[in-house]
């Protein structure tokens, strides 16, 4: 659901696939992108003056409510706000700060962002690794009232502290918090379904696969190769590319899209689950 001339926001625009879904959103009206790192900010706003966009920047933490708040602030100060696009995520660091920025800071951007939402759209970035997480029942009930003021403690708590499935050990603790926190990104984005639809307003979340980003990039080469191998075309994705999916499903024409988690990864997930045809 494009709106011209309206503001296009990406939390987390300043690298990787958010800084390339700024870019491309220029196609659409002004962009405003945020980010902690103020460098990182700056250069991403250079990046999209280069490329012709009208780019403004503002730097932000999404883990952190006032910070986003004054961010929301200085956005509607320039154009009314249109689509929000939230890139913001890590997959390393400790448990806790993973779960603050892609569970909380998730939260964050759609509380903050729904009072300026109408006729528009807010899409979260999750991540195919969702998919290999099975939340329990004890999970699904607080992740119900993501609202409640003890969310944050008693979400972690659960998920950090359950006991974990040995096939999936090997993985690490805070890589298993990053998979509970996307896949909490995927339920979250379907559970505000009907709240968008009230407001004629859509959201959805993205699923990449691998793609080449800084993120991606502090693994070994050796570990790189082996995730490129593992794709249907032996290549990670352009960050452009997921940047162009997005965009394209923000125009006219996508508007019964809503509530769904799109799987974008050259067949990663296909290939991880099905046995494939020689
Ligand atoms: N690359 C992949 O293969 C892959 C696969 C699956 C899912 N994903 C997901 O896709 C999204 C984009 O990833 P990417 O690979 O493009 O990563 P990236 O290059 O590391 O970019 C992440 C962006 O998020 C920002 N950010 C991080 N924490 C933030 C916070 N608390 N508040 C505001 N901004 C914050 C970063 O800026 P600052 O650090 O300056 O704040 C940066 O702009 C992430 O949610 C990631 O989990 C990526």
């Amino acid at each position: 659901m494009s709106v011209e001339k309206k503001l296009q926001v990406v939390l987390g625009g300043t690298s990787g696939m958010g800084l390339a879904t700024a870019i491309e959103l220029g196609k659409m009206g002004p962009v405003i992108v945020g980010g902690r790192n103020e460098e990182r900010l700056n250069r991403a706003v250079a990046a999209l003056k280069e490329a012709g966009v009208e780019g403004y920047g503002k730097q932000c933490d999404i883990s952190d409510r006032a910070s986003l708040d004054a961010f929301v602030e200085y956005a509607a100060s320039k154009a009314p706000i249109g689509n929000v696009v939230n890139a913001a995520g890590v997959d390393s660091g400790s448990s806790e700060l993973i779960w603050q920025v892609n569970v909380q800071g998730t939260i964050n951007v759609v509380e903050a962002f729904l009072p300026y939402v109408g006729g528009s759209c807010i899409v979260n970035y999750s991540s195919i690794t969702g998919y290999y997480y099975q939340p329990t029942q004890e999970e699904l009930a607080i992740w119900a009232n993501p609202n409640a003021e003890d969310f944050f403690e008693k979400s972690f708590e659960c998920t950090t502290t359950k006991e974990v499935d040995p096939r999936m050990a090997f993985m690490g603790p805070e890589f298993l918090t990053y998979i509970a926190s996307k896949r909490f990104v995927q339920y979250y984005t379907a559970a505000n379904a009907l709240r968008f639809g009230k407001k004629s307003s859509q959201i959805f979340s993205v699923a990449p696969g691998s793609f080449d980003t800084p993120m991606l990039r502090q693994n070994s080469e050796e570990a790189i190769a082996g995730i490129a191998a593992g794709t249907a075309f032996g290549r990670l994705g352009k960050p452009e590319e997921m940047a162009n999916f997005i965009v394209k499903l923000l125009e006219p024409g996508h508007e019964y899209l809503t509530g769904v988690d799109l799987i974008l990864d050259g067949g990663k997930h296909a290939m991880g689950t099905v046995p494939q045809y020689e």
